[in-house]
């Protein structure tokens, strides 16, 4: 996992729980890292899993929202660092539906050894899509956050729910619904 997801995890952290937090997480949670991240390395994404259980444990807040406050809080910082990749699109649904073979193709281009997740799109309409997340770290409410912050990106209203009757393999199907 690149290291960007990690130093973005320790800024999470810094802003809603403190510098102290992240002193102590770091210190308690034992990192082959020993949390010393560089953006554009890499790193194993366990690493990510012991320091997101340590501030489930620490705040009391479950890690399915953390997850999702997250992904909300990183999406400004990849729209940022590649906005000649987001310029192209002019709303929420057209930039979710080409993260599979636009967004993340490009972003193989540039980072050769990420493990980027695969979205297929399911049924795609002008105001509501059906995405298929599958992955092998499971970061489904990641994923929630990053799309939740697309819409307000778009200044756009909308939901975001799972389909919970859809079971393959450990893939997720999302539906993303444009409100206004
Ligand atoms: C500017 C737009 C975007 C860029 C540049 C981008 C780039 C990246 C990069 C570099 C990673 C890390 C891969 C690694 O750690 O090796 C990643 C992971 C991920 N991206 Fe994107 N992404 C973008 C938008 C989105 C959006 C809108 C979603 C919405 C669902 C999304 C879903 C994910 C997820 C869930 C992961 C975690 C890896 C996994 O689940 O296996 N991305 N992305």
């Amino acid at each position: 996992m690149k290291g960007f997801i990690f130093t973005n995890f320790l800024d999470f952290v810094e802003k809603n729980n403190g510098l102290k937090m992240v002193d102590s997480m770091i210190s308690d949670c034992d990192l082959s890292s020993d949390g010393i991240y560089s953006a554009f390395l890499s790193y194993e994404y366990k690493e990510l899993v012991t320091l997101l259980t340590y501030v489930s444990k620490n705040t009391n807040i479950k890690q399915e929202v953390l997850l999702e406050e997250f992904g909300r809080f990183v999406l400004p910082y990849l729209i940022g660092k590649h906005s000649y990749i987001v310029k192209k699109y002019s709303n929420p649904i057209d930039l979710l539906a080409g993260i599979e073979n636009h967004i993340h193709i490009e972003v193989k281009k540039l980072y050769e050894d990420a493990e980027l997740p695969t979205f297929s799109v399911a049924e795609k309409t002008k105001t509501s899509l059906s995405l298929i997340y599958t992955s092998s770290r499971g970061l489904t409410y990641f994923a929630i956050g990053l799309m939740k912050e697309t819409l307000d990106f778009f200044k756009v209203k909308g939901k975001i729910d799972i389909d919970h009757a859809y079971n393959n393999n450990g893939s997720v199907k999302f539906h993303v619904e444009i409100l206004d």
